[in-house]
């Protein structure tokens, strides 16, 4: 019972030994470091007056950060300004008439289920340089 518990730690102790030595290196044979640099931070951009549309049906982009507002089944913190109740007070666009149609195009009376997660089609931007040069041409 001894010797096989000192023969577990004896293993134990190697694959800690060997793991520290190990080199990671690429498919192409080159060392890679172990740490690669911090990505380089952005800042999301704050627009007054809103990010221009490329296009008509394009959903407006976010100019403005969003990271203290939670989207969950029961709650909703972009509708505490963009909703029909709240947007006056906050000064706020309100959500698109769109956002009130089903599938069918009937009206609701509440913003509809497909328009809840608002992030799915509306993004907030970064500043930063595009990584690839983008030519699209948008229609007005
Ligand atoms: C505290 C209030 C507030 C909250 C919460 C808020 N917004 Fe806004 N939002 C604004 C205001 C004010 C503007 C207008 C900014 C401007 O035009 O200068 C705006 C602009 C926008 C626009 C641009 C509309 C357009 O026509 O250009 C979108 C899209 C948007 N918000 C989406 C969201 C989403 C999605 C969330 C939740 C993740 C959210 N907002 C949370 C106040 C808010
Ligand atoms: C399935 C995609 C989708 C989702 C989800 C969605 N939107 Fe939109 N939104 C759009 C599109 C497309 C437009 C532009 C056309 C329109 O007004 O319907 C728009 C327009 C807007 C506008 C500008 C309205 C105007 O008249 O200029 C605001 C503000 C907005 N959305 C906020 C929100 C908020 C807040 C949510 C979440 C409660 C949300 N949207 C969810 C697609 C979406």
């Amino acid at each position: 019972m001894k010797s096989k518990l000192i023969g577990i730690l004896v293993t134990a102790a190697l694959f800690v030994g060997s793991g520290s030595a190990l080199a990671v290196e690429s498919i192409s044979g080159q060392s890679v470091p172990e740490k690669s640099a911090d990505p380089e931070k952005r800042k999301v951009e704050v627009v007054q007056g809103g990010i221009e549309r490329s296009y008509k049906e394009q959903p407006p982009m976010i100019p403005h950060e969003i990271e203290k507002y939670q989207i969950t089944v029961q709650n909703n913190g972009c509708l505490k300004c963009h909703s029909e109740m709240t947007y006056q007070t906050e000064k706020a666009p309100r959500v698109g008439d769109s956002h009130y149609l089903d599938r069918d195009g009937k009206k609701l009376e509440n913003i509809s289920s497909r328009r809840w997660f608002c992030t799915q089609c509306h993004v907030p931007q970064l500043s930063g340089a595009p990584l690839v040069k983008n030519e699209f041409q948008g229609r007005k």
